[in-house]
C-alpha cells in the first residue's frame, strides 16, 4: 500500500499566517522580552519561523512533552521528557505548539508554567482541532482552525515520517 498526500494548507498560507501571527505578538509584547517556548518535536518548523517574525527581544527554548496511554488513545497524562535550560519564572512564556487537539498538552503546560512562576502566559498553536477537545483551553493565537482529520508535515508525523514537508496535508491510503 502506497500513501499519497493531499495537500490542506500550502506552504505560501502557512508562511503569510506566521508572519502575522509573529507581528500580533511584537505588537502585544511590545517594549517586553519573550520567552518563546518551543515544543518539540512537533512545533519545531513552526517555532523557528514564528521566532524570525517577532520583532521584540526573544529568547528561545525547547522542551519536549509525551501523553502517555494505551496504543494510540491518549490518556490525558502528560509527561516532560525533555526539560527546558532556563527557569521560566518571571518571563513571558509564549507556548508555541503544533497542533491543539485533545488540549491535555497545553492543558498541562498551562499549569506547569502558572506553577513555574511565569509573568505571562501565552498560547500559540499553528493548528486547531477543535472537534477532537477534551478540555477546553483558551489559546491566544491560532494559525489555522482545521476539520478532524489526520494531518501531517511542517513538523507534524505519522510514524516519525512526512515532519518535512513544506506544507501541511493528509496522508491518503492508496
Ligand atoms: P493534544 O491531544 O492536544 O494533547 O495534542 C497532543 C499532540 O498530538 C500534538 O502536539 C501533536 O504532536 C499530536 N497530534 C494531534 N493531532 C495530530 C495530527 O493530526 N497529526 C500529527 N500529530 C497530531
Ligand atoms: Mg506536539
Amino acid at each position: 500500500m502506497s500513501e499519497n498526500i493531499r495537500v490542506m494548507i500550502p506552504e505560501e498560507e502557512l508562511t503569510r499566517r506566521i508572519k502575522e501571527l509573529g507581528e500580533a505578538i511584537s505588537k502585544d509584547f511590545e517594549g517586553e522580552e519573550v520567552y518563546l517556548v518551543c515544543v518539540l518535536k512537533g512545533a519545531a518548523f513552526f517555532a523557528t519561523e514564528l521566532a524570525k517574525r517577532i520583532t521584540v527581544p526573544v529568547v528561545v527554548d525547547f522542551m519536549a512533552t509525551s501523553s502517555y496511554g494505551s496504543g494510540t488513545v491518549s490518556s490525558g497524562v502528560v509527561k516532560i521528557t525533555k526539560e527546558l535550560d532556563f527557569d521560566p519564572k518571571g518571563r513571558n512564556v509564549v507556548v508555541a505548539e503544533d497542533i491543539i487537539d485533545s488540549g491535555n498538552t497545553l492543558n498541562f503546560l498551562l499549569d506547569y508554567f502558572k506553577d513555574k512562576g511565569a509573568k505571562s502566559i501565552t498560547l500559540c498553536t499553528m493548528l486547531d482541532k477543535p472537534d477532537r477537545r477534551e478540555v477546553d483551553v483558551k489559546v491566544d493565537y491560532t494559525g489555522f482552525t482545521i476539520p478532524d482529520e489526520f494531518v501531517v508535515g511542517y513538523g507534524l508525523d505519522y510514524d516519525q515520517r512526512y515532519r518535512n514537508l513544506p506544507y501541511i496535508g493528509v496522508v491518503e491510503n492508496v
